[in-house]
């Protein structure tokens, strides 16, 4: 992916604000989002250059989220991909930016694309839905709101099935309209919302057993009064309610035909993930 990052901003003017955006973009990460978009292409039998590009875009909003996701007017973060957060490093007013310009650029990438027009303007809606005011946005809205709220776990749910959820859910329903195989997108959407709940609750436990080294970002839900899975159904529950979670996630992959799959693989090596 280096070399497709490299490819895709070389055109760019050289500036401060290139740099802080590659700085959190190349950093070393799981690269999960542009992951889902290959093997699910590969499922459906799309070669892969073809995912290339909207695995990219994906990875620019991911990023650009985690960026905004750090500033001290929201999580107020430290450490991210094993390096000082973005703005330690170029300021805050840098960090909003260079966030800004890598959500614009995925919609550049798609824009620009070899996809034919019709794939291209479905992956542009599908990335404004997911990633916007009712999806991911909304999810980081309600975050906030909860650190001051009494929520229940339907309403936690909610939460990461949107702010975590939803560029899951993009990357599978992308990958579906890549390949021309629509019929399935409402399944993707669950799926990748399931997942995304799931990685959640994953990132909660984490939070309780990890450190910041091992898990390359600081731990600060505690100090930022978050409501995690484990705050409202604490430790035991908790990895209960998972369980239960990826045996959902496995009816799904029975009931897509998709058992076995690159795509299943993918997700169940996360399942034991410790970063
Ligand atoms: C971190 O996402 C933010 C959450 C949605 C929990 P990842 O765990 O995929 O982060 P990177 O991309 O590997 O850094
Ligand atoms: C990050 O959620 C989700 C997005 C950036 C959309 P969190 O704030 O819970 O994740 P970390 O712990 O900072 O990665
Ligand atoms: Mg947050
Ligand atoms: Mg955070």
């Amino acid at each position: 992916m280096k070399n497709l990052i490299d490819l895709t901003f070389k055109k760019e003017h050289d500036s401060k604000v290139l740099e802080s955006a590659l700085y959190t973009l190349n950093a070393p990460s799981k690269l999960i989002r542009y992951q889902l978009v290959h093997t699910l292409c590969d499922d459906l039998g799309v070669c892969d250059t073809h995912a290339n590009l909207f695995g990219l875009a994906l990875e620019c909003i991911h990023a650009y989220s985690l960026i905004h996701d750090d500033l001290p007017s929201m999580d107020n973060d430290t450490m991210r991909r094993n390096q000082p957060t973005n703005h330690l490093i170029y300021g805050e007013a840098t960090a909003l930016l260079a966030g800004d310009a890598l959500l614009t650029k995925a919609f550049d990438l798609i824009a620009h694309s070899g996809y034919s027009d019709y794939v291209k303007v479905e992956l542009i809606k599908l990335l404004a839905a997911k990633s916007g005011m009712s999806g991911m946005i909304l999810g980081q809205q309600l975050d906030m709101e909860f650190e001051s709220s009494e929520i229940t776990m339907d309403d936690y749910v909610k939460m990461s099935a949107l702010k975590t959820g939803q560029l899951f859910a993009a990357a599978l329903m992308g990958a579906a309209i890549i390949s021309k195989d629509e019929s399935h997108l409402p399944h993707y959407q669950t799926l990748g919302e399931n997942f995304g709940v799931a990685f959640q609750i994953q990132d909660d436990l984490l939070e309780v057993t990890s450190n910041a080294s091992e898990i390359g970002k600081s731990l600060s839900d505690a100090n930022n009064k978050k409501k995690t899975c484990v705050s409202l159904i604490g430790y035991e529950a908790s990895l209960a309610y998972l369980h239960d979670l990826f045996e959902d996630i496995e009816e799904q992959f029975t009931y897509l035909g998709l058992v076995g799959s690159k795509t299943h693989q993918l997700i169940d090596s996360l399942k034991q993930r410790k970063k």
